[in-house]
């Protein structure tokens, strides 16, 4: 594991301490270098309304934008757990948002074994920003949308 990928994972671990996790008791930090060789930690912060709880990862990446980085280059994530972690579906989104698909993506479990994966490899398929470009895009009236709807199921061949 090379020298900067450690300094990575050690400030994802100092960021992983300070989970608050009252709720369910599952400590995960993160660490992002962004495209102006900063890193930037982040720790999971759960809420008594469930679901406002922010993940790590996502935490992470904002304290990038919000400080001025622009971009992904790399990613860390470390979970106080046994098996190695697998980043959300949400943060594989947000991930998408701000990193090359072939960024890499290192994922720890506690005993410090990694696994080495991308942003695409993460989440392919994904809903990206060529879909609200797309020419077909204009604005056209409700009933036009619905008299496009095809007579016949989709098939999952013709999604793919
Ligand atoms: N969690 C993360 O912070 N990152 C992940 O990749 C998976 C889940 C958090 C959210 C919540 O605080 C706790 O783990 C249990 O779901």
């Amino acid at each position: 594991m090379n020298n900067n990928i450690h300094q990575m994972r050690t400030k994802a671990l100092e960021a992983m301490k300070n989970a608050y996790v009252p709720y369910s008791n599952f400590r995960v930090g993160a660490c992002i270098l962004g495209d102006d060789d900063n890193y930037y930690p982040g720790c999971n912060v759960e809420n008594v309304c469930y679901g406002l709880t922010i993940c790590a990862e996502r935490n992470a990446i904002s304290t990038m934008v919000a400080t001025g980085g622009k971009k992904i280059k790399t990613i860390v994530i470390v979970a106080d757990c046994d098996k190695i972690i697998a980043p959300c579906g949400s943060c594989r989104q947000v991930m998408c948002e701000l990193a090359n698909p072939d960024t890499k993506v290192y994922l720890f479990n506690r005993a410090g074994d990694c696994k080495i994966t991308t942003v695409i490899e993460l989440l392919p398929n994904a809903f990206d920003t060529e879909f609200l470009n797309a020419k077909d895009n204009e604005k056209i009236k409700l009933d036009q949308i619905t008299s496009k709807i095809p007579p016949e199921p989709i098939t999952a061949e013709a999604i793919d």
